[in-house]
């Protein structure tokens, strides 16, 4: 018998409805804690099976014991990091990721996928930066809208993770990221924001960390609030493994899973706590009916089949070269012909390294090795040419240069040593060791086409070696079958297209959040504010090593024709921005439109400009496609909040159009007729300047205003002070100027601002 959707839905709730009604107080306490390390609390009696969870966002790591929490996993496909799948800017690709992650959900016995992770990189130096995907959160939410919806088409959740503000390892059970609401609201939730919306994930993830000195798993403005509150989520939230403390405020805040269990201890707590009054009963059922919700829909794709080795295999190549970003090329050294003999240098071309540590550490069921496959395409000696020791080993060096100048070509494969990206802990520093240095300064010394092949997940510092060679492939960590990607982009099968999601600077010490991370002991201040990535370095004109958004091509493109639906437009509007670009080269290629908005005046102040659309265009030679975007109100929105809302200030905004966030080739002026409306929040020590900022309180005050002007030397016009008046006066709260100028007779100046206040 054929159900519509509606119906299912409502059979499901009955089903959830009567199951809940039938449990006891302590299977309902056992429900919302794990019953092991990966696994919910089943009651046979009711026909209510446990749901298995596994990590993580780019492989999926099915424990081979489910009851146990440290042994190790089956095999599954390592696709590439999070942060090389965001070097894509591929939405279609995440979509297709996120089926292929399912497809294995479903082989291994799992019901809900612990990812995406989206976490801003605000310092480079994040441990975990492989795991997320950018700097920009509109770059975060779009591609992990994707992945969710990819993984959920088949039936299987997924866990939007570490919500919020966990941008760092360091001291992350204990720290508190301390925050003002609008680089909050702007910066660190946007990216959830557009994910939950868009991608509706089945669970959310909380943070270890405090946010404001409430912990992640605590907080119901985060948890409640703002998730379901404004966001409308409808799935539950999960702890982050060993982020609930309390078991009784986290069930208050809306955190409905506690992750591992088994937790006897908070088990008998919730109990306790029920039967005293101190737990309102409802609380709990809000969370068993969310948890079942789910439990239900997971059980209604059954957990079958067989692992697609090598069809996924190719699917992680796939995406593997799309992520690789050509960060340089002089003299069109790339890409090699397949006739040179070629120097194989490095001990990362012999054992990859293709993955971080932590939790999304993948059993591979294959993995490929750059050595090996390069050899089927030249002539090729190697070198180990690297010791990922902390000293310069000349013996080494000395071999590589031998191998590289006898060769037609060097292909360095530079590795940053494993284990210092991970889970758990930050990295000190962002540079190569300084025998990799000196290594490809001595290589690229004695052979001038030499071509270096980066693995890292995150920023390295290249300074001082980049100028001594010609060609850079930032491959990243890219998966089991990161290998052959290479030797596609090297060897021009494919033509490169990733681009960065994140700022590489020339400096440490130049990111924004440099003074301010880790923080001290358990405090971090997020005092760049907004100011994070390309936002941070565009606003203090510090010139970068390569711009968000950059990325090189075998081919070049050129930008035409912009154009904008409507010239004027209102709040509700949905604009929608075309441009013409043309692959002016000689061979196919993809190109990643990226449109930025500058709001040249705005009540607070606003980076240079922001990403607010993208989109990846494959052209032939000599094509011409027509990229159209659209922006919404949001886009041209910042987070007042003085006002607790999104406000478009009424005028004029520049839409920018490039190629990176330096390369902006189009431009063109829109003007925004009316900002959005809003109610003035005025109080006592409201100042002259808050008063007149918006209409309706500027016209009750400006009578008076008026009135102590035209006082002359004994109002405000005094020049004694040798000040602009207007200026001076603007920043002092209202009753303090009325006392000044002599104040209104009969009346204390807090009671005429009252009485002003009361006509608002
Ligand atoms: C990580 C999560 C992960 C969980 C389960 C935690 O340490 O922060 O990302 O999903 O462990 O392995």
């Amino acid at each position: 018998m054929q159900y519509s959707s509606a119906k299912r839905k409502l059979m499901a709730s009955d089903q959830v409805q009567s199951i809940l009604s039938q449990l006891t107080l302590e299977e309902k306490a056992a429900l919302i804690i794990g019953a092991t390390p990966w696994q919910t609390f089943a009651v046979p009696r009711l026909g209510l099976p446990a749901m298995t969870v596994s990590d993580g966002p780019h492989g999926v790591r099915r424990s081979s014991d489910i009851t146990s929490m440290m042994t190790g996993s089956l095999p599954a496909t390592c696709y590439p990091v999070a942060a090389a799948v965001a070097a894509t800017w591929d939405k279609d690709l995440f979509y297709e990721l996120g089926q292929a992650l399912a497809d294995e959900c479903i082989a291994l016995g799992v019901d809900v996928l612990l990812g995406p992770g989206i976490n801003i990189k605000r310092s480079p130096l994040c441990g975990r930066n492989f795991e997320y995907l950018s700097e920009d959160p509109v770059v975060a939410g779009e591609l992990s809208a994707k992945l969710i919806q990819g993984v959920q088409s088949k039936g299987v959740g997924t866990s939007l993770k570490h919500f919020a503000v966990n941008n760092q390892e360091t001291r992350r059970f204990t720290v508190s990221s301390e925050i003002d609401e609008r680089t909050l609201r702007e910066i660190y939730l946007t990216g959830f924001e557009i994910a939950v919306k868009q991608g509706k994930p089945w669970t959310v993830m909380c943070a270890y960390n405090r946010v404001n000195g409430t912990l992640c798993s605590e907080h119901p403005y985060l948890l409640t609030q703002i998730l379901r509150n404004e966001w409308g989520f409808e799935g539950f939230v999960v702890s982050d493994w060993g982020a609930v403390r309390d078991r009784v405020p986290s069930v208050e805040a809306g955190l409905d899973l506690q992750m591992p269990g088994p937790a006897p201890h908070n088990l008998q707590r919730i109990v306790e706590a029920v039967n005293s009054g101190e737990l309102d009963v409802a609380a709990l059922d809000r969370a068993v009916e969310r948890l079942l919700n789910i439990i239900l829909r997971a059980q209604a794709t059954p957990k079958t089949g067989t692992l697609d080795i090598e069809g996924h295999h190719a699917l992680a190549r796939r995406i593997a070269s799309e992520a690789i970003v050509l960060l340089k090329n002089e003299g069109d050294l790339l890409p090699l012909t397949g006739n040179e003999t070629v120097a194989v240098i490095g001990r990362a071309a012999l054992t990859p390294v293709y993955q971080g540590g932590g939790s999304s550490h993948v059993n591979s069921t294959k993995v490929d090795a750059p050595l090996e496959l390069i050899k089927e395409r030249a002539e090729v000696s190697f070198t180990e040419g690297d010791n990922s020791k902390p000293f310069i080993d000349q013996v080494l060096i000395n071999d590589a240069v031998t191998a590289a100048r006898e060769a037609d070509v060097a292909v360095l494969f530079i590795a940053l040593p494993a284990q210092i990206e991970s889970e758990g802990y930050d990295r000190g520093n962002l540079d190569l060791t300084p025998h990799q240095v000196a290594l490809i300064k001595a290589v690229a010394a004695v052979q001038p086409r030499t071509v270096v092949v980066l693995n890292n997940g995150s920023v390295i510092n290249m300074v001082p070696w980049i100028d001594s060679v010609p060609a850079v492939l930032e491959a990243w960590l890219p998966g089991q079958a990161g290998a052959g990607a290479v030797m596609d982009v090297l060897y021009g099968v494919v033509n490169p297209a990733g681009r960065l999601t994140e700022t590489f600077p020339l400096d440490l010490a130049d990111t924004p959040a440099y003074l301010n991370f880790p923080g001290d002991g358990d405090v971090v201040r997020y005092g760049e504010g907004i100011f994070v990535g390309y936002r941070g370095y565009e606003a203090t004109n510090r010139p970068v090593l390569f711009p968000f958004g950059y990325g090189l091509s075998y081919t070049q493109f050129a930008y035409s024709q912009l154009r904008v639906s409507q010239s004027e437009f209102n709040i509700d509007d949905t604009i929608t921005v075309s441009v013409d670009v043309t692959n002016t080269g000689k061979r196919v290629g993809k190109e990643v439109v990226q449109l930025y908005v500058h709001d040249p005046v705005a009540r607070l102040r606003r980076p240079v400009k922001e990403l607010k659309a993208f989109a990846k265009v494959a052209l032939e030679p000599g094509e011409t496609k027509t990229v159209t975007l659209t922006l919404g109100s949001r886009a041209f929105s910042y987070y007042d909040p003085t006002y607790s809302q999104w406000i478009a200030d009424a005028g004029e905004f520049e839409l920018l159009v490039g190629s990176s966030a330096a390369a902006i080739h189009l431009r063109q002026t829109v003007k925004l007729v009316e900002g959005t409306p809003f109610e003035p929040r005025l109080h006592l020590e409201s100042t002259v300047g808050d008063w007149m900022q918006h209409p309706r309180s500027a016209a009750i005050l400006k009578p008076m205003l008026d009135h102590f002007y035209s006082q002359g030397e004994s109002g405000l016009n005094n020049d004694t002070l040798g000040a602009d008046p207007q200026v001076f006066f603007r920043d002092l709260p209202l009753p303090i100027v009325i006392s000044f100028v002599g104040g209104v007779p009969g009346k204390s100046p807090d009671e005429v601002v009252e009485g002003l206040l009361a006509q608002l």
